[in-house]
């Protein structure tokens, strides 16, 4: 392993490999801002037909996936393995044996190549989603700089989290201020979907049917959460990152609730036979009903709005000067028009990873570890997946 002594003498080429869930990606990213190549291969179709990610299957597919995305990331970028100067990979959180299969190739990679690892936070490298596309505007326009300290919404499928990032020369840092009780974001709208009889992943469902819907048409409403979590041993001190709590499993039920009232497990079961045999979003237009697609449009609303609520009192309380919004539940457009509008009320900066960026990739895990290879933070021989990896105080 040749460590890196300034950083300033490479060229800065990182290769990012992600795996720690259903996509197998690789990218190469220059010094943190210029995309080379950004390679995803897709386990939808496989998943599919379980309305779920399977997680053995997931490691089957990795296995599968692995070597031809790295391939293709590095023929597209047009470059050799010996022009690389680190490879990074996701060590967590996320499926176990998922995230083994990219960190296994990312350690016999470097080792073969004598090249640093570095260890990525998949989280953190959702919030440098957003700023790998910042830093590609600033460079070809007098854009201004993020403001900070920024607050950070990570919403996906596995995460509903806030952080405060701050910037300390080129390393950041973040404070976790805000998290979910129960089920994630983007696990309401897999869940909701699958029980409406949609497609998986549900989000783009939901997103391309809720405005053929009216939103205020089924009133859901979200209790407010009082729980007082204190750090351990200290009963006077309260968890900073329960000072936002979300909590999405009870939208979930309530949907089913409502289902039952109104009867409508007959037009669910023929949706789900016909989309079954071919799923389109266009064929499930035509087999939602209007009362269908008021629910879809219902529950969007309210998931939206609590998100951007708390979200924008936890800006205020904290005093944040910009806000990040990213995962893969960041690419829901109307989730993009109500954040958008609202930050302009409050006069804050708001910045969207492009949607390609917003879901799972491996351009935001290259781009993650360009810091820590200017600080010379590489990982261990000995790495592992870590799938509870949290990120942040
Ligand atoms: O970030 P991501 O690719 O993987 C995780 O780290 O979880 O996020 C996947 C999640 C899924 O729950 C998916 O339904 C949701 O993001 N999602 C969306 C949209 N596109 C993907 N949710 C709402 N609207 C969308 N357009
Ligand atoms: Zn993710």
């Amino acid at each position: 392993m040749t460590p890196n002594q300034s950083g300033l003498t490479q060229s800065g080429l990182i290769l990012g490999i992600e795996s720690s869930c259903d996509e197998t990606a690789a990218a190469i990213v220059r010094r943190g801002t210029e995309t080379l190549s950004n390679v995803i291969a897709s386990q939808i179709a496989t998943h599919s037909p379980y309305g779920g990610v399977v997680h053995e299957l997931a490691s089957r597919e990795h296995l599968r996936n692995i070597v031809p995305v790295v391939r293709a990331a590095m023929a597209e970028a047009g470059i050799q393995y010996r022009d690389l100067d680190a490879i990074a990979v996701t060590a967590g959180p996320g499926l176990a044996g998922a995230l083994l299969v990219g960190i296994s190739y990312a350690k016999s990679l470097a080792f073969a190549l004598g090249k640093p690892l570095i260890a990525v936070n998949h989280l953190e490298g959702h919030i440098h989603a957003v700023l790998l596309e910042l830093a590609q505007l600033a460079a070809n326009s007098d854009l201004d700089p993020l403001a900070l300290p920024a607050l950070a919404l990570v919403v996906s499928g596995g995460h509903t989290h806030l952080y405060l990032a701050r910037r300390h020369g080129e390393s950041w840092t973040y404070r976790n201020v805000g998290r979910t009780v129960d089920d994630a974001a983007g696990e309401a709208f897999d869940k909701v979907a699958k029980l409406l009889g949609l497609g998986y992943p549900g989000g783009p469902w939901i997103d391309a049917l809720a405005p053929h819907g009216n939103p205020s048409a089924v009133p859901f409403s979200f209790a407010q959460i009082k729980a007082k979590v204190h750090r351990r041993g200290d009963p006077s001190a309260v968890d900073p990152a329960s000072s936002t709590l979300f909590s999405f499993s009870g939208i979930k039920t309530a949907v089913l609730r409502y289902t039952q009232t109104h009867e409508m497990a007959a037009s669910i079961e023929a949706r789900r036979a016909a989309q079954a045999a071919n799923p389109t979003i266009t064929g499930a237009l035509a087999q939602c009903d209007q009362q269908t697609l008021d629910l879809i449009a219902s529950f969007q609303r309210a998931v939206i709005d609590d998100l951007r609520r708390k979200t924008f009192r936890a800006a205020e309380q904290l005093g944040a000067a910009s806000l990040l919004v990213s995962g893969g539940v960041a690419a829901n457009r109307e989730l993009r028009v109500r954040f958008t509008a609202e930050a302009a009320d409050h006069g804050l900066p708001i910045a969207f990873p492009s949607p390609a960026l917003s879901t799972d990739n491996a351009a935001m895990i290259a781009a993650a570890a360009w810091p820590k290879f200017l600080a010379n933070d590489f990982a261990p021989p000995t790495l592992s997946a870590e799938p509870s990896l949290t990120l942040g105080r």
